[in-house]
């Protein structure tokens, strides 16, 4: 959702708020805006509608001096994309300036009862009412700014990170945060915060995430303190950052997206390393041996997450079901938290998030946790709040990804679900030697097969030139294929605006199938060796329409490509590997349309990289 960026010290502030800004611009870009305050001691405030090169233009020429500051990039909640609606917000009196990510969700009662006091408002947003509120409350106390934020945040009802400035004190940064994340840096003389260590790790590598309720007083001639809304102070608990600065450029290809799926030989690479040893005859992960008794017991896992993670969750459902025997429940974080799930004290909830950070999956492991279950994280964002949250976990290791559709994440996820299957299966005795080999095998080659299939990158941007203007596609797999299948079409509709939908293949004859005609153009992914022959099927059943096939298949198939329109090859590998192969060339298909339409790859229209409200 929206990127928070703060800094106070000895440098100029502005020129490190907007880099930052573009650091964090991946999670969300209809405004933006920043406050500094100058050395004579008056308080500018920029904002403006659009992304962050539409705030540095509309600043051109205008006082961005001072060493103080806090920006912010916004993707809306409460009123439409505007510049009034833009943060920071800032009180009626010119006093307070506040920028916020998440929902007030009591805001209403809160504007009535000031509106009564005679405050007025310039915004549709939860957040003026905010900085309102702590405004009222600092004048009707007569108290500093961190003791009307404490009593405002007391009575607030909702999610928030925010950062708050006060124009008459130029060393000092308020910031909070519950359910929405919150970095500080900690330097020499300075202090930086952000919503994620990315606008940071080009300055410090020491940093401190804030916990849920917890409030920092960041002053730049003072140690950091911490403490909370019941006023209890907490340990200051210093991090090292193991991100790499050049994780965070396009590394000369013109999206991230495209970088982050040229990446997946590397991060799987990186994604298995010290896990699975050099020979192939062993993996071991310390999340699954240290809990090795729940897992052998577990009665069920249930697996809860959003989008794309979904998805790895539902090739999980394959995973763990055949090769450790245990029942497997796969569901949206967003419906299961609303539910009341039955979950019994032995079921294992396993969470998948690439960002940590999704307030939904946040929200499902709060509950599972309630009733008891144990919660295990497949994270990739390092001390996010998923990964704090859960009991144990498993990190991707994937680095950072930008991009706001999800690709090496993807891989990343199913290639941890593998190991662990893996892990779990020998643990159990429910897997041979041959077969747990030759899976080990095949996750040290992929790397190798992974840059086999990327090679065909020239050949599916031909075959989507070819494609760009349809208005629907079907995508159909079958097994671990199937939603691999609705994985490719999520790619499809998030960067290129088009409808897709990913169907199990044999499930094309209950409804689907009558949408078939020429112009409805239809993804199969054919590389399962168990259900070849009924992959088959089904894409005959297509042609015998009129409709138009484009499928995956394995290198050296001749059967399908003498019945497909066109082919995308990827090389052979073992069954419940075939995933990390086949949503290779669907992300570059998707991309390759999105790029032929002139879409916004990497910042698609009303999508935000990390979803902290619901
Ligand atoms: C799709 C995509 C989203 C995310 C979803 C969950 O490309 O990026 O569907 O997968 O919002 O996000 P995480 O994994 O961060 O919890």
């Amino acid at each position: 959702m929206c990127g928070i960026v703060g800094y106070v010290g000895n440098k100029d502030a502005y020129p490190i708020l907007i880099k930052g800004l573009h650091r964090l611009e991946y999670r969300g870009y209809d405004s933006a805006g920043v406050a500094l305050i100058n050395p004579v001691g008056k308080l500018n405030v920029y904002k403006t509608k659009g992304k962050v090169a539409e705030l540095e233009h509309f600043v051109t020429n205008k006082d961005v001096s001072g060493t103080i500051g806090i920006a912010h990039t916004r993707w809306a909640t409460h009123g439409e994309p505007s510049d009034v609606n833009a943060h920071p917000h800032y009180s009626e009196n010119g006093q307070i300036a506040l920028i916020h990510n998440g929902i007030i969700e009591n805001y209403g009662v809160l504007k009535t009862m000031l509106m009564g006091k005679g405050y007025t408002f310039r915004s549709d947003t939860d957040t003026e009412v905010l900085v309102q509120f702590i405004d009222y409350l600092r004048n009707e106390n007569q108290c500093t700014l961190f003791e009307a934020v404490q009593a405002a945040l007391n009575q607030v009802i909702g999610a928030y990170a925010i950062a708050v400035l006060d124009k008459d004190n130029n060393n000092e940064i308020i910031a909070a945060r519950k359910s929405s994340p919150l970095v500080i840096g900690i330097g020499d003389g300075e202090y930086f915060l952000a919503s994620d260590a990315t606008p940071i790790v080009e300055y410090v590598q020491n940093v401190v995430y804030l916990n849920d309720g917890e409030i920092a007083v960041i002053n730049r001639n003072k140690p950091l303190k911490i403490v909370n809304l019941d006023n209890i102070e907490s340990k200051i608990d210093i991090r090292k950052l193991e991100m790499n600065i050049s994780e965070l450029e396009k590394g000369g290809y013109p999206h991230f997206m495209l970088k982050e799926i040229f990446e997946q030989p590397r991060t799987i690479t990186d994604c298995i390393r010290g896990r699975i040893n050099l020979e192939g005859t062993e993996v071991i992960l310390s999340g699954i041996l240290d809990n090795k008794d729940r897992f052998l017991n577990a009665r069920r896992i249930i697996f809860v997450a959003c989008g794309t993670s979904w998805h790895a969750g539902l090739i999980g459902e394959y995973l763990f079901e055949d090769f450790c025997g245990i029942e497997v429940k796969v569901e949206y974080a967003s419906e299961f938290r609303y539910r009341n799930p039955v979950i019994h004290n032995d079921d294992i909830v396993i969470a998948i998030s690439q960002s940590g950070e999704t307030a939904d999956t946040l929200a499902a492991i709060e509950l599972a946790k309630s009733k008891g279950a144990f919660v295990y994280g497949i994270c990739n964002v390092v001390g996010s709040s998923i990964a704090r949250a859960t009991h144990s976990g498993t990190y991707i290791h994937v680095g950072p990804e930008i991009g706001v559709a999800s690709t090496k994440a993807f891989t990343g996820q199913v290639t941890v679900l593998v190991m662990m299957a893996m892990m779990i299966a020998r643990l159990k005795g429910r897997i041979d030697d041959a077969k747990y080999r030759e899976v080990l095998k095949g996750l040290l080659v992929m790397p190798e097969k992974i840059k086999e299939a990327l090679a065909q990158h020239e050949h599916i941007k031909d075959v989507s030139a070819i494609f760009t203007y349809a208005h629907n596609f079907l995508y159909l797999g079958r097994g671990c294929n199937y939603p691999t299948a609705m994985e490719g079409a999520l790619k499809l509709k998030e960067i290129s605006y088009i409808h897709a939908e990913g169907y199990p293949a044999a499930e094309m004859k209950h409804g689907p199938i009558a949408l078939i005609d020429n112009e409805m153009p239809t993804i199969v992914i054919a590389t399962n060796v168990s259900i070849y022959e009924k992959t088959i099927s089904n894409i005959q059943e297509i042609k015998s329409r009129g409709g138009k096939v484009i499928a995956v298949v394995t290198t050296g198939d001749s059967v399908v490509s003498k019945m497909a329109d066109h082919c995308i090859w990827v090389p052979e590998t073992t069954e419940c590997l075939t995933p990390l192969l086949s949503s290779i060339p669907l992300q570059l298909f998707a991309y390759y349309i999105a790029v032929n339409k002139g879409r916004d790859v990497d910042q698609p229209r009303n999508l935000a990289k990390s979803v902290t409200v619901e």
